[in-house]
């Protein structure tokens, strides 16, 4: 059975876990995230060393293991990490860390050396361990896309990729030039991080005016925008309850067309190709 996100907002975990002053209320927000009913988790080996996937086992301990079938949890090996052998004992890492029992979608988090038939030997064999549930990628732009899927097909693969994980946001619209089409041909979702410009967008007054003006936070309607996207999933990151409450709630608002407009001019859609922007 093929892999889908039962959910179009996620919480991002990016920046968490590098001050230990703040680790409680992380571990809290986590806790509250899973309560308010957030159904995905995005983190990686890389966040703060590991030590954020160890705030996301402390919280899932908390909440109970009753909750893990309802959530989804993306986690992603590091390139450096990325042969066959390198990318099983990453995966064991993270979970071992966050106590998890399996991942979610398991993405490599960008190109490296490693060639990317190697890394696909890897991530078959966790998924056939039933370590991960699916597999995908981050920061791949449309001809690397191209090029992991021909590494997919070489490798003779039974799974699919399912995800591309990328920076989108009305501040970086590029991906729709080229990669947004191709993901939606291939079938692969696209994860949209940074999907509130990592905060900048917050204080953009184009963005404030038109949220004003429909009754939403800047916050909600950056996220709202993305949702107009299909096959598009959103991983906003905060650690205060409120906002985590507020960007929930963009998972089911519909913008008008007259609105999309104004952010079209606000923001413009990209004319040409334009390299992938990557933070
Ligand atoms: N694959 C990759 O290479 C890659 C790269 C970057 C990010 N990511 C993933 O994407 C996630 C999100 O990206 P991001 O953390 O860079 O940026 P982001 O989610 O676009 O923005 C996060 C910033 O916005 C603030 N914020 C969140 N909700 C808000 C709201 N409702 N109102 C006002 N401000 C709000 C947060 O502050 P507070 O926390 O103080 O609320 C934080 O400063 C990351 O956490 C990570 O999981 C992946």
């Amino acid at each position: 059975m093929s892999f889908t996100f039962d959910s179009r907002i996620g919480l991002g975990t990016w920046q968490m876990g590098e001050n230990s002053r703040s680790e409680s209320q992380e571990i809290a927000a986590i806790e509250a995230a899973i309560g308010m009913g957030y159904q995905l988790i995005d983190t990686a080996e890389m966040y703060a060393s590991g030590h954020v996937e160890t705030l996301i086992g402390k919280a899932l301990k908390h909440v109970g293991a009753s909750t893990r079938e309802a959530l989804q949890i993306v986690s992603k090996v590091l390139p450096s990490h990325a042969s066959t052998k390198g990318t099983i004992a990453a995966c064991e890492a993270s979970i071992g860390r966050m106590g998890c029992e399996y991942i979610d979608c398991y993405l490599l988090h960008w190109q490296g050396s490693y060639s990317y038939e190697s890394t696909l030997e890897g991530m078959i064999a966790l998924q056939e361990r039933g370590l991960i549930r699916s597999y995908g990628i981050s920061n791949f732009d449309a001809p690397d896309v191209r090029d992991w899927l021909a590494a997919e097909q070489r490798v003779g693969s039974p799974y699919q990729t399912m995800c591309n994980q990328v920076y989108y946001a009305l501040n970086a619209r590029g991906i729709e030039y080229d990669l947004i089409p191709l993901l939606q041909e291939k079938g692969i979702s696209l994860m949209a991080y940074s999907p509130l410009g990592a905060g900048e967008l917050m204080r953009n007054p184009q963005l404030i005016a038109i949220a004003k003006e429909v009754n939403l936070t800047p916050a909600q309607l950056a996220l709202a925008w993305i949702m107009r996207v299909s096959n598009a999933v959103a991983i906003p990151k905060t650690v205060n309850h409120t906002r985590l409450e507020e960007n929930l709630a963009a998972e089911d608002l519909v913008l008008e067309a007259g609105i999309l407009a104004k952010l079209d001019r606000a923001f413009p859609p990209p004319l040409q190709k334009k390299p992938l922007m990557v933070i």
